[in-house]
């Protein structure tokens, strides 16, 4: 396994990290050990959370998946074996994170209940990156499905001084100790970076945004952030949510995620998303690989990405997942994928 600088923290990551997002809905306590104990077998020591998890959000199973890793490692005494990684919610009507709130946002009082609230769940007295899900401002390409700017009343907004000013006292009082962004703009990520050397600050040690072959945004800006800043991109959703290992060609599989909750991932069926997909299939036929291969090693390979986030609903998943991580990326595929990319660009956003 590839080991990776998270940042400037001197924490080290690996470049394959085990998202957790299906822990508590499609997965239970006992299937989220095994995927934890195996991955870690593997070499993988990091591990992607969120308060709000697991997916699809709701107040029934809010706070399960941050549960189950805290038992987890609780009963294995193995904290210091990896590095966790968990999310306070952006702006969003989820008010049933908060104790009494009227939205969700990223005012300091709303930071600090979070936090305690993942540690408590986590069993823990640090989390080791701890990154704003996506932004307090109304910034309309936070996430998926955004394909036209159109601008905002930037007066409408937590100040990016209070948000991080506030994660940076976490820094010191050792709670935390890295932040990171997610959903996040190249304005909002050097703004960031300029107020955490005006005030020296912690500065962001990394983006989690939307990457994968039919994905490609962060190309555009981002990417010279990340590697001139030290600000690797974490990317998700490498698989576009199941689309890209083809089972979705001729069928619904029974319990995959599109059965069960088809309506979120209509962004790959729109625009030339279809057609684009089957490209990366045939590509990687083309190419002597699976499509899960071609579209994870893909992701790994960028000089701009730290970690690449799998997720996995069964045990065979996980291991076709991190076996991808063995792949040579070869001059040939690097064509095909570009070649895909010029045809389709961006389709999914
Ligand atoms: N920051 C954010 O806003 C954000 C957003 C999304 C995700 N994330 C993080 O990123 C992680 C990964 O995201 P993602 O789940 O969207 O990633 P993904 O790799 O695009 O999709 C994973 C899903 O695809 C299916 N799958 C995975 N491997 C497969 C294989 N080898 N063969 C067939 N099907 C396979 C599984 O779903 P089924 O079995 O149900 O089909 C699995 O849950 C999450 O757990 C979370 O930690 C963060």
């Amino acid at each position: 396994m590839d080991m990776r600088p998270l940042g400037r923290t001197g924490i080290k990551v690996s470049s394959v990290c085990l998202g957790t997002m299906t822990w508590g809905n499609q997965n239970t306590q006992a299937e989220a050990y095994e995927q934890l104990d195996y991955a870690l077998s593997r070499g993988v020591n990091f591990i992607d959370a969120a308060e709000m998890y697991p997916v699809p959000a709701d107040s029934e199973t809010q706070g399960r998946t941050e549960e189950f890793i805290g038992r987890w490692h609780t009963e294995r005494g193995n904290r210091e074996d990896f590095v966790l990684a968990s999310k306070v919610a952006g702006r969003s009507g989820m008010t049933y994170l908060r104790d009494k709130a009227d939205q969700i946002r990223h005012t300091p009082a709303q930071i600090n209940e979070a936090l305690e609230k993942s540690l408590r769940r986590l069993q823990t007295d640090y989390i080791d990156l701890y990154q704003l899900h996506w932004p307090d401002r109304p910034f309309p390409g936070a996430g998926f499905g955004y394909h036209s700017y159109h601008d905002y009343d930037a007066g409408d907004m937590v100040a990016l001084e209070d948000i991080l000013g506030t994660l940076n006292d976490h820094v010191k009082s050792g709670k935390i100790r890295a932040i990171g962004l997610s959903n996040e703009s190249s304005w909002g990520t050097m703004k960031y970076m300029q107020l955490a050397e005006a005030n020296g600050w912690a500065r962001p040690a990394s983006i989690q945004n939307a990457y994968n072959l039919v994905s490609r945004r962060f190309d555009y800006g981002l990417a010279e952030v990340a590697c001139r800043e030290d600000v690797g991109l974490l990317a998700y959703s490498p698989l576009a949510q199941g689309y890209l290992t083809g089972k979705y060609r001729d069928d619904i599989p029974k319990n995959s995620r599109k059965d069960l909750f088809g309506n979120f991932l209509s962004r790959y069926e729109a625009h030339d998303g279809v057609e684009a997909v089957n490209a990366c299939l045939d590509a990687a036929k083309e190419l002597g690989l699976t499509p899960t291969q071609f579209a994870l090693k893909f992701v790994e390979s960028r000089d701009f990405v730290t970690s690449n986030i799998i997720g996995a609903t069964t045990m065979q998943q996980l291991k076709d997942n991190i076996d991808a991580h063995d792949i040579d990326w070869t001059e040939d595929m690097e064509k095909a994928a570009d070649k895909i990319h010029r045809r389709y660009r961006s389709p999914a956003c």
